[in-house]
């Protein structure tokens, strides 16, 4: 094989191969993979067609595609992924953070602002924390919070403080190893969690790119997929701030379900979110009796 010797050459070569390889999007993936292997940024991408490539950098660019071929998503290949204006490390105890997720941070922040401004702090904790992506951006949003990350996955939580330390929000961080609030001590402002909600027997007809790389810790939510929000209703009061705000992530056919776990333990809905494809995605919660 003659290698591409140019920019420009080189991602249509990455586009075709991972178009052979049947991947959803080979110009997108082709994009991303390139930007990241190569530190460029999309202008440069564009602009620097002629700019040569070196032999180690063509050799980056086929490991790649190799993976990609396995099905390893893009940002897994990178090791890392955007999300809410932050890096984050990926590791292979840890989630992909996804763009959706970002609508439980959008629908919280206004509460954690609202009481960081009448109490002059606010603390929050985050539930299967994974990179720490949820509460990483609210603290990274809202200078006054606090928070503790929680996660049964030791290697999650290696990266979610490495997360904290390399967004220079270690300070108000901290990561507890616990099976949900089974090892949390305190009382908190504020609850979030995406935990594993999909139903076992879903789980292995998942697309190729969740189902070999998410971790199956952070997928699985048991047979009915409720076993998380029913731990998490359930100790919610607990933990929580007479007047606290609990906000979770939900799949697109759960906002009855989960509602009514959390009518049970003396919970009112106050707000639900859908995502980009119209789907419920976000319920939040008070309880009754503030
Ligand atoms: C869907 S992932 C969410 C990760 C991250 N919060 C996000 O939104 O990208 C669910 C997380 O819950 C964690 N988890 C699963 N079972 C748990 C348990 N029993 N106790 C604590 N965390 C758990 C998983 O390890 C995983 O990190």
């Amino acid at each position: 094989m003659t290698r591409p010797q140019t920019l420009a050459a080189l991602q249509a070569w990455l586009r075709r191969g991972l178009g052979e390889a049947g991947v959803y999007d080979p110009a997108a993936d082709a994009r991303v993979l390139l930007a990241g292997l190569l530190d460029l940024s999309p202008t440069a991408l564009l602009t620097q067609g002629d700019r040569p490539v070196g032999d180690e950098e063509f050799a980056r660019v086929v490991d790649a595609l190799e993976r990609r071929r396995a099905r390893e998503p893009v940002h897994r290949i990178l090791g890392r992924r955007e999300f809410y204006g932050l890096t984050l490390a990926l590791s292979p105890e840890t989630l992909e953070p996804r763009p959706d997720t970002e609508i439980l941070v959008d629908r919280m922040l206004p509460h954690v602002q609202r009481i960081a401004e009448t109490k002059g702090h606010v603390r929050i904790l985050d539930l299967g924390t994974g990179t720490g992506a949820i509460l990483l951006a609210l603290l990274a949003e809202c200078p006054q919070a606090t928070g503790v990350g929680v996660d049964a996955a030791t290697g999650a939580l290696r990266t979610a403080q490495a997360n904290a330390e390399a967004n220079g929000l270690v300070a108000r961080f901290r990561v507890v190893e616990s099976d949900w609030f089974s090892a949390v001590h305190g009382c908190f402002d504020i609850i979030v969690s995406n935990p594993p909600y999909i139903r076992t027997d879903v789980v292995a007809g998942l697309e190729r790119e969740v189902r070999d790389f998410d971790p199956a810790l952070a997928l699985d939510g048991g047979p009915d997929g409720l076993e998380a929000y029913r731990r998490i209703a359930t100790g919610a009061s607990s933990y929580l701030e007479p007047d606290g705000i609990i906000g979770v992530e939900i799949g697109y056919d759960q906002h009855q379900s989960v509602s009514k776990l959390f009518d049970a333990e003396g919970f009112r809905l106050i707000e639900a979110a859908r995502d980009y494809g119209g789907n419920d995605r976000v319920l939040v919660f008070v309880a009754k009796a503030s």
